[in-house]
């Protein structure tokens, strides 16, 4: 049986039941009551952590509450929201370590995060890192002569993966960020002239990373810049920025509910990409 909490509650998969109530009680605090007769075997829990503390805190209700019944539960998270604040930096908390250990706390059976920002969170919380690479490869299969990019260091491997399943060389941007938010792209490493470049990236935020990317890349010759992210979390003015750029096509997955209309952003379904996780 698998549960969705709110935050993953967009996502169509098979197999999804009305087999819980989601209320508030007037302090505004949230009330979770399992309606359904589960009380052996192995569940699914499907939940993002999203920057909203409400999220996380029903992932950690539902895993409390389906163990108490002897359940193994598992988890799938489509994004993990806190994944940047990976280090502590001058009075910086690592947010994302304390994050990982309270979901550590639940005792999941299994665990998968979709396009986790940084793996080596896993040493707080163990979980199977899952990068949606192959429906991208499906989508940017036909592009002429093609070159990955990784648009920073820590999208080095990703670019790779992308790289050896479209059999095609990778180049790398060396990125500084100027602060939260506000990404400067600085070097490329790569000869990118006359091709096609593939930028890929876990997720766009501002839009900043991959429009100056793509800026990059055409001054150094890029013919077109296409960009595979899959978290589109598109704050502020994003999809306008994005619209304005050099990019010619986005591909995103709806880890996150997406309502955008542009021309220039595809969303494709991560739906297969967990059943598959479920039930194989
Ligand atoms: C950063 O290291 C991430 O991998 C993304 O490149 C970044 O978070 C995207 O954010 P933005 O769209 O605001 O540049």
């Amino acid at each position: 049986m698998i549960f969705l909490t709110s935050s993953a509650r967009h996502l169509k998969l098979k197999g999804r039941k009305r087999n819980y109530s989601l209320d508030k009680y007037p302090s505004g605090e949230i009330k979770i009551n399992v309606i359904a007769d589960v009380n052996s075997g192995c569940v699914f829990i499907i939940g993002s952590v999203l920057p909203d503390a409400n999220s996380l805190l029903e992932i950690m209700i539902f895993g409390d509450v389906l163990k108490e019944r002897g359940l193994k539960v598992n988890i799938v998270i489509p994004y993990l929201a806190y994944a940047r604040q990976d280090k502590q930096e001058g009075g910086e908390p690592f947010a994302a370590r304390v994050v990982c250990n309270i979901l550590r706390t639940v005792g999941f059976g299994k665990a998968y995060v979709i396009d986790a920002h940084n793996i080596k969170l896993n040493r707080f919380f163990r979980f199977i890192n899952v990068i949606p690479v192959n429906i991208f490869s499906k989508e940017f299969s036909r592009i002429n002569d093609p070159i990955v990019i990784a648009p920073d260091k820590g999208g080095v491997k990703r670019a790779k993966g992308m790289a050896d399943f479209l059999s095609c060389e990778m180049a790398c941007i060396e990125k500084a960020r100027l602060g939260p938010g506000r990404a400067i792209s600085l070097a490329l490493k790569g000869n990118v002239r006359n091709r096609n470049a593939l930028i890929i990236d876990d997720m766009i935020d501002t839009g900043g990373t991959i429009i100056n990317a793509a800026d990059l890349l055409k001054k150094n010759g890029a013919k077109d810049v296409y960009v595979a992210a899959t978290h589109g979390l598109f704050s502020g003015n994003a999809i306008k920025k994005l619209e304005k750029s050099q990019i010619k096509k986005i591909v995103i997955t709806n880890t996150l509910p997406l309502n955008v209309s542009s021309n220039k952003i595809k969303v494709v379904k991560i739906e297969p990409l967990i059943e598959k996780i479920i039930y194989s």
